[in-house]
């Protein structure tokens, strides 16, 4: 495993730092450790059609969903913008004596040639960006770029409506976002958002649907790359 280059701090170092984790973050790590990784990787890999291959994460996390694929044997590159964050998926692959690859960088900026994955996905990435003014379909464009011809993007994101939705309604009308909710930015998504976030980057044939295995958590946009030069 190699760490590729490092930066300064983030809000997401702060967030993945093990001293200062909220009881919000300790459930939301253990229900995706427990169930909803292995839900994400059978939906990406319906998505894509894929056996072996590349696999590409900005915005991976504790790198949960990535030791997943790491041990059906794909080759995986994990990146985020968060040292603390890599650090703990490194730790995860340690433990499970896993291969791959960490990687510190923006995903508006991939540090990466084209056209070099058979899949690139993130989940709870993208809806933190539209708040905060960023502009999402510009990190999707990225995303399209490192993909190989004929690989599939796969954007997982928490759904209106969801019930994580009615969970942060109920913190906020009582006014307990800040001190329990681990993020600032949160959004969640209708159906034509995300189908609009990834049009605008200039995605194809886009699919976008809820994720019924998710219990209606996640709503799932993908496409395949037609072109070389998207
Ligand atoms: C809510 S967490 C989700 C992590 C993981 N995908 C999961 O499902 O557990 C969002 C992650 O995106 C990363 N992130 C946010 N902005 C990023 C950016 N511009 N480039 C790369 N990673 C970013 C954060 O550091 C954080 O690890």
């Amino acid at each position: 495993m190699e760490m590729v280059k490092t930066m300064g701090e983030t809000k997401w170092d702060i967030l993945y730092d093990p001293k200062k984790k909220s009881l919000f973050s300790r459930i939301e790590e253990f229900a995706i450790n427990t169930y909803f990784s292995d839900v994400f990787v059978k939906a990406i890999l319906s998505a894509s059609k894929i056996k072996s291959g590349k696999i590409f994460e900005p915005g991976s996390g504790g790198g949960m969903a990535c030791a997943k694929f790491a041990q059906k044997g794909f080759e995986i590159i994990s990146m985020d913008l968060s040292e603390n964050a890599l650090k703990k998926g490194k730790e995860l692959f340690n433990f499970l004596s896993l291969d791959g690859k960490f990687t510190l960088g923006d995903l508006f900026n991939l540090p990466i040639k084209n056209n070099q994955f058979d899949v690139v996905f993130n989940q709870g990435v993208m809806e933190h960006f539209r708040l905060a003014k960023m502009d999402a379909p510009a990190g999707v464009k990225e995303m399209m770029r490192v993909l190989k011809k004929d690989g599939t993007l796969v954007i997982l994101v928490p759904a209106y409506f969801s019930p994580l939705y009615f969970i942060y309604k109920f913190f906020k009308f009582f006014n307990l976002l800040e001190k329990y909710w681990p993020y600032t930015d949160q959004d969640f998504l209708h159906k034509h958002e995300l189908y609009q976030m990834m049009q605008k980057a200039g995605c194809k044939n886009i699919t976008v649907r809820r994720l019924w295995s998710s219990f209606f958590f996640s709503m799932i946009g993908y496409c395949k790359k037609i072109d070389e030069d998207e």
